[in-house]
């Protein structure tokens, strides 16, 4: 088992040796500071296109465009030093067939100078993840809950349950051998996802997926509890930024209102007379 030396630059391949060692700690990042700090920690830092819910407001994932996740992807990349870093391919952009996701993923690669882009799907995109990767993209892949996929998944809801574990099964043992170097496996019965960790030879990356795969990923805005409303089961919040924040503005306005704000010391001398 060996863990990333400080200073070089993961890749792919280094997280594909992490099978079965040191677990993968990954997070979502869709800016520059926020990558700086997940940088700091983490061993992947996902341009996710949860960007569209989580900054832009959007209902879901579906209205994400190439474009936002070039313009995220060269903001994340000016804030990373060591993390190995992965963009998302946004709905629309890569099903029509491999030779679309391979514009795409070009695009995404040569604009955003990310190292390996993600993309949604099962046994459906085994072709074009053999394509990609023998053309020297990386592709992590994602299965289970795929969240572009919510329509015709009936919700947000927990896959691979009952009957339905054999098609997980399949989906995850198709990705792995069309060469993805990890696969997300998202909102699973813990068994499953213990059972597809120990069945396939690329790490798992679970969210919502318990404890026994190869590393772990969450949105980094709900971790830091940046959405008061928002509390999903399979999130542990480690702050209350979203709390802090509203209170913070709220005394902000308070001292504005009621003239406390600005101060002396915050105000500057003329130029004539001794700085205060
Ligand atoms: O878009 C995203 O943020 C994701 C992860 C949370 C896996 O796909």
């Amino acid at each position: 088992m060996s863990v990333q030396k400080e200073g070089k630059a993961i890749t792919p391949p280094d997280v594909a040796a992490r099978k079965g060692g040191a677990k993968l700690v990954c997070l979502t990042a869709y800016t520059t500071p926020m990558a700086r700090l997940v940088d700091a920690h983490c061993d992947v830092a996902l341009v996710g296109d949860s960007v569209g819910m989580v900054l832009h407001g959007l209902p879901s994932t579906l209205g994400v465009t190439l474009e936002m996740m070039i313009l995220h992807g060269r903001a994340v990349r000016r804030g990373l030093e060591r993390a190995l870093m992965v963009v998302d391919l946004p709905f629309g952009s890569y099903e029509a067939g491999p030779a679309q996701a391979f514009v795409a993923a070009a695009r995404v690669m040569a604009e955003t100078g990310c190292a390996a882009v993600k993309l949604e799907g099962g046994t459906a995109m085994a072709e074009t993840i053999r394509f990609l990767t023998a053309r020297g993209i990386p592709v992590m892949g994602h299965i289970g809950l795929t969240p572009q996929a919510v329509h015709a998944l009936g919700g947000y809801k927990v896959q691979g349950r009952g009957a339905a574990a054999a098609r997980v099964l399949a989906d995850a043992a198709a990705v792995a051998d069309a060469g993805a170097f990890a696969v997300v496996l998202e909102k699973l019965p813990t068994a499953l996802a213990e059972r597809i960790t120990a069945e396939i030879a690329v790490p798992t990356i679970g969210i919502g997926a318990g404890a026994a795969c190869d590393g772990q990923i969450l949105v980094v805005d709900d971790m830091l509890g940046m959405f008061t409303d928002f509390r999903p089961k399979f999130v542990r919040r480690y702050a209350e930024l979203g709390r802090d924040a509203g209170a913070a503005i709220a005394a902000y306005a308070r001292d504005v209102r009621e003239g406390r704000f600005p101060a002396a010391e915050h105000g500057f001398a003329d130029a004539t007379q001794p700085a205060v």
